[in-house]
């Protein structure tokens, strides 16, 4: 049975199994998002330990913290029950030895300002400038009205902690709790965890331009009319998604399809294959890599209606002529830049059986350096594949995953071939 699935539910349970992160609330209306995050970040494997300012629990109570990370939360710097197992009454030092990262979520302004200048005259403060910076690094969060993220002391402060090598991530736009609409909000705990989760991940793609094709396309008939096929672009979406945690930039070229567009990347829709043509063959004079996932359609109706057929009452049926789609792959596969090894092109192949014997003649005739082939009706609109990747070497096979992981192992292979 087909599942629907929103990029959210591409995260597998474990991504983040074995960490262990200090989750650090300073004040704002943005602390009930770091609710929802803990228990994201705990489902993901995290363990979390909690450390809220006054200020943070004014807006939510380190009950309902305490509740969610399972853990005691501290606020205080006099507070003497044992931190992390030890009892010298130290829970600034202690609290930050053993973490992977500190993440403050919502940073404030007033607690980015203490950040800069090295304030510790509470036990959040105190604990990030106590940690061992090389091995804990600073990640923050901001979150605050559109005036106060714009004013040049506020994006002074963020220019320093950068300098100073803290991570500071973006801040979302659109309407604020206080009625007004800019920049500033905090980013949503969703896209928090996939920021989180990348930050852990290896770049082997960094400076890397990744051009992925995904889904169907659509081609009309008429207006209302057309021909399309099962491709539910999962697996592209979650190339692309792969690819920009690898540390790539990535531009996604999508035919018509439900999915969220994955974090950082750019999207660009498109409906017919002389459309998808068109877009592809614009970025494909920049990218560096090109993974052509999409089930591009095979044919078109050679005249399409400019308006609805209308069936007449005779019992006639209309009579439909096809004319052939470009090869898209063929043709970028075929251009100088690839040819010249500055853009290093994956096909893939789509097959009901014989899946090897197809996957090697289509890479021949596509004239890539790497063909993925995957069965098609066992995939098409499922979380779940299997991949076959053939090279002029020979076949490597990744057994049954999820589409995500799967995509993962892929660009891990492409980032070695490119280092070859
Ligand atoms: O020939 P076939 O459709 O099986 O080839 C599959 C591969 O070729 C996929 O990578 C697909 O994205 C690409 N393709 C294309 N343009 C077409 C047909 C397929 O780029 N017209």
């Amino acid at each position: 049975m087909a599942t629907s699935a929103p990029a959210r539910s591409l995260l597998p349970a474990g991504d983040l199994g074995g960490r262990h992160i200090v989750l650090g609330l300073s004040g704002g209306i943005a602390c009930y998002k770091a609710a929802e995050l803990c228990r994201a970040m705990v489902k993901a494997g995290a363990t979390v330990q909690v450390v809220m300012t006054d200020a943070a629990c004014q807006f939510i109570t380190p009950v309902t913290m305490q509740a969610l990370s399972g853990r005691p939360v501290f606020s205080s710097q006099w507070d003497p029950r044992e931190a992390a197992g030890v009892g010298n009454n130290m829970a600034h030092i202690n609290l930050s030895r053993e973490a992977d990262a500190i993440l403050v979520v919502p940073a404030s302004a007033d607690f980015l300002k203490k950040l800069v200048h090295g304030g510790a005259d509470d036990l959040l403060s105190l604990l990030c400038l106590a940690r061992p910076a090389e091995a804990v690094p600073l990640i923050v969060a901001p979150a605050m009205n559109r005036e106060m993220w714009a004013n040049p002391a506020t994006q002074r402060n963020v220019a320093q902690l950068k300098a100073d090598g803290v991570h500071v991530l973006d801040v979302g736009q659109g309407d604020q709790a206080c009625g007004e609409v800019g920049d500033g909000r905090m980013l949503e705990a969703d896209e928090l965890l996939y920021d989180l989760v990348r930050f852990f991940m290896p770049k082997p793609l960094a400076g890397q331009h990744v051009l992925v094709s995904a889904g169907p396309t659509y081609e009309a008939i008429d207006p209302v009319r057309g021909i399309t096929n099962l491709s539910s672009g999962k697996m592209g979406f979650a190339i692309a998604r792969a690819a920009h945690e690898a540390g790539a930039e990535v531009t996604l070229v999508a035919g018509p399809v439900a999915l969220a567009t994955p974090r950082g990347v750019r999207r660009i829709d498109v409906k017919s294959a002389q459309n998808m043509l068109m877009a592809l063959d614009i970025y494909a004079h920049s990218a560096t890599v090109f993974v052509s996932a999409a089930a591009v359609a095979d044919w078109r109706p050679a005249a399409p209606s400019e308006q609805k057929i209308k069936k007449d009452g005779s019992g006639q049926v209309p009579t439909l002529a096809f004319t052939e789609n470009p090869d898209i792959l063929a043709g970028i596969a075929a251009s100088e830049r690839a040819r010249s090894g500055r853009l290093y092109c994956v096909g893939f192949a789509a097959e009901s059986h014989d899946l090897l014997h197809h996957a090697q003649t289509k890479r021949a005739r596509k004239g890539v350096p790497l063909l993925v082939g995957n069965i098609g009706p066992a995939t098409f609109g499922q979380d779940h594949n299997a991949l076959l990747l053939v090279d002029e070497a020979g076949v490597v096979e990744f057994p049954q995953a999820d589409k995500l992981s799967l995509s993962r192992l892929l660009v891990a292979d492409i980032a070695q071939r490119l280092a070859r």
